[in-house]
């Protein structure tokens, strides 16, 4: 069973990502995994911190001569600002002085319902955990999930839909989105270069204005067979899965698949992808006209590319704060103000694709199982055959 969780605080030493019961013998590119936590880390609307981290994975465990080897991986992500935190965030009792303060809430973070759950007097534990810098721990164990996928030819990767209110009048090819990801400059991850250019104008906006920014991705996998989560039980439906690894992501408000949000107010007739059966594609012959439901049916892939959207709210903290309550006098305040981002939604993506990525390895691995990846392709191959032959 794949398994994993990450540990870790924004301002603390390091984050720390598990990883569980994935096959030996996975060739794992260290390029390829720093590659991912760079895609993370870009997009116009970042704030200062981006710019000290540039996250490089140390895998501590379960990966010997480039191959897993079937014991438990972890990887540690060095937080670069942890020198400026030390005194003031140390894990020994140290000088209570040092200490920041979050003195209060920031309406939109978990500051104030944290502080209270935990019983701490102030917020600055809340956030330290709470934070989306968590985020880079899950794209490094991803990353781990998308080479798992990649050896059965599946692939996964986001695009932006709309920063603010500007929204990508059309749906985005592969093709186009995988050229997107060749871009070794990412400025909205946007595909169309005219939508582009208006979502960079709503980020100069809130830039200019002290405010912030939220939109929408989309994550796709391309080349999922049919047959990955069950109708047999409500957990284990794979639309149910993507939903809760995608809002599990911070700022993540609203999953979509397919054309989810749209359809609810159409017809039935307009809806549905309707059923060919012609050119064989990659698994059967069977064809569709369209693809709104986003690759799933009933809980299950069907076959077409899976397409999850992601809906962010505008970044919470502001540099023009909202009013707030001071947590020790409890007299009204500006809410506290710490470096931030004001735009995120590239970022979100692939954050996104990585919870995608590992829940579709999870649910492959629950149907082909295999303790090597011979043994693991062995099955999907047969399966594969199975497929042909139907
Ligand atoms: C990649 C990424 C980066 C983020 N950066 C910031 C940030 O710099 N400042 C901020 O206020 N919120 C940021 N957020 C959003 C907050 O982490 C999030 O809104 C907050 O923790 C409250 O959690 P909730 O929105 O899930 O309720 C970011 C989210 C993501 C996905």
């Amino acid at each position: 069973m794949l398994r994993f969780f990450t540990a870790g605080e924004s301002h603390g030493e390091a984050l720390i990502a598990f990883i569980s019961g994935l096959p030996a013998g996975l060739a794992v590119d260290q390029s390829f995994v720093d590659r991912e936590l760079w895609r993370r880390q870009q997009g116009f609307g970042r704030g200062g911190r981006m710019k000290i981290e540039r996250d490089t994975a140390h895998i501590l465990s379960g990966v010997r001569h480039g191959l897993t080897i079937g014991s438990p991986v972890s990887i540690q992500l060095e937080n670069r600002d942890w020198k400026n935190w030390r005194e003031s965030l140390p894990v020994a009792a140290g000088d209570a002085t040092l200490h920041k303060v979050v003195a209060s809430p920031r309406p939109g973070h978990a500051d104030l319902a944290g502080a209270l759950k935990y019983n701490f007097p102030e917020a600055r534990y809340v956030l330290e955990r709470a934070s989306a810098r968590e985020s880079a721990a899950r794209v490094a164990i991803g990353a781990l999930a998308k080479l798992f996928l990649r050896e059965l030819g599946i692939e996964v990767l986001s695009h932006v839909v709309a920063v603010g209110p500007a929204t990508l009048p059309q749906e985005i090819s592969w093709e186009a989105i995988q050229n997107l990801y060749n871009q070794e400059e990412i400025l909205l991850n946007c595909a169309d270069p005219e939508t582009e250019q208006r979502m960079k104008n709503e980020v100069d906006k809130v830039l200019r204005t002290g405010d912030s920014v939220g939109g929408v991705f989309e994550v796709v996998a391309h080349n999922v067979p049919p047959g990955l989560g069950t109708y047999a039980q409500w957990d284990e439906r794979l639309d149910a899965l993507l939903a809760a690894a995608v809002m599990s992501l911070q700022a993540v408000k609203a999953v979509e698949i397919g054309a989810g949000i749209s359809a609810a107010a159409q017809s039935g007739s307009t809806v549905h992808d309707e059923i060919g059966y012609g050119a064989p594609d990659s698994f059967t012959g069977f064809t569709r006209t369209r693809n709104n439901a986003g690759g799933i049916e009933g809980g299950v892939s069907n076959g077409q590319e899976i397409r999850v959207r992601g809906y962010l709210k505008p970044i919470s903290t502001l540099r023009r704060p909202l009013k707030s309550v001071d947590f020790a006098t409890r007299q009204p305040v500006s809410a506290a103000y710490e470096r931030s981002d004001v735009c995120v939604v590239p970022a979100a993506g692939v954050a996104a694709e990585a919870m995608v990525a590992l829940t579709l390895a999870r649910c492959a691995l629950d149907k082909f199982g295999g303790d090597s990846m011979g043994e693991t392709l062995r099955n999907f191959q047969g399966y594969c055959v199975q497929l042909k032959n139907y």
